[in-house]
């Protein structure tokens, strides 16, 4: 089985990052060959700083690592490296209504936030769509913001395949049961992000474990004192009890029963230090080997050699079929 996913270096990543998408990356690696890529050319649709791209490139690296990909055994690669990405994308347009991409949510959200909204921001989704298709992927891993760009890509493979005979597998995303959707602190009704938000509404990868206990201690709760989750009428403990599950891979149940008629305030502690507890080792992990930037370029170049060669047989098929005259 291929797995593939993809994470943009943009942004301190987040708990929501880990929820959605490294933890999953790293349990998805033991079910067959994977392939996690940081979409660096997706980065460039908004408004960015060159000198950050760079630096955040390595630190997402260095943090894939951290929380347990193995470079033995997953492929862990930047987008930029594997040209056939890009060639993908223009390919994969000719197949891609524009309609369709005009309803992408992330294009109208983030599109209402930028000065310059730029071309590139609205084809992303198709780019997307390429990086997936060119390993013959079979799941995705992803968080719930990606279910519409999963769709369309599964919408463009299917219409490739109709109209140049079979070439893609046809994908299927794979979301976590409890943690899809990790809410911002402060204002639990909207996704905690990257790019929106305030800093006290969202626990960073690296924040040290007082700014962790204290963005617990005041996250917006709800009133009652049950520990009880219910996302519709009670979104702030709902989401901290998401937040237990990933920090300690209980169920909801379990959460609910361990804090039952406990209030929130010793619930919040608990989840405070259960989060303190995931992020330190990941963070000495971390450290170690961001400090090695020549150790990170060795393991980039082994991915790209390595995605490279496994992509590069679909690019040339997609070439093949829709008539290109060959070399
Ligand atoms: P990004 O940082 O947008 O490249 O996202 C990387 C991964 O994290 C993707 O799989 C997203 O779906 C996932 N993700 C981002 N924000 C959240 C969130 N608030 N909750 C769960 N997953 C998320
Ligand atoms: N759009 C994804 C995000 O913002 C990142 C991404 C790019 C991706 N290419 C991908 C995710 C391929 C999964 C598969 O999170």
């Amino acid at each position: 089985m291929r797995i593939f996913s993809g994470i943009q270096p943009t942004g301190d990543p987040h708990i929501g990052n880990y929820s959605g998408g490294f933890r999953q990356y790293a349990r998805t690696q033991e079910q067959g060959e994977a392939f996690f890529c940081i979409v660096d050319l997706h980065a460039i649709t908004v408004d960015y700083d060159p000198s950050e791209l760079r630096e955040n490139t390595l630190d997402i690296a260095a943090m894939l690592f951290a929380t347990g990909l193995d470079p033995e055994r997953s492929t862990v690669f930047v987008q930029s490296h594997v040209a056939a990405h890009a060639e993908a994308a223009w390919l994969l347009g000719a197949m891609t209504p524009y309609g369709q991409l005009g309803r992408m949510t992330q294009f109208k959200e983030k599109g209402a936030l930028q000065t310059l909204v730029s071309s590139a921001l609205f084809t992303y989704p198709v780019l997307m769509a390429g990086d997936i298709l060119l390993y013959q992927t079979d799941i995705v891993p992803i968080g719930d913001d990606q279910r519409q760009h999963l769709e369309l890509c599964r919408d463009i493979a299917t219409r490739f395949n109709a109209r140049f005979g079979e070439t893609f597998t046809v994908p299927e995303g794979v979301y976590p049961e409890a943690g899809a959707r990790i809410m911002d602190l402060q204002e639990p009704t909207k996704k905690m992000s990257k790019s929106f938000g305030t800093e006290q509404g969202k626990v960073l990868m690296l924040d040290d474990p007082d700014a962790i206990r204290r963005k617990i201690k005041r996250a917006v709760a709800d009133s009652g004192r049950d520990v009880r989750h219910d996302p519709e009428s009670k979104p702030g403990i709902s989401n901290l009890i998401e937040l237990m599950t990933v920090a300690t891979d209980d169920t909801i149940e379990q959460v609910e029963a361990r804090f039952d008629g406990h209030g929130y305030g010793t619930f919040k502690e608990a989840v405070g230090e259960s989060l303190v507890e995931l992020l330190a080792p990941i963070q000495a992990r971390y450290r170690k080997l961001r400090s090695d930037p020549a150790e990170l370029a060795r393991l980039l170049a082994l991915g790209a050699e390595k995605a490279r060669e496994s992509s590069a047989p679909t690019l040339s098929a997609m070439y093949e079929r829709m008539g290109f005259a060959t070399l």
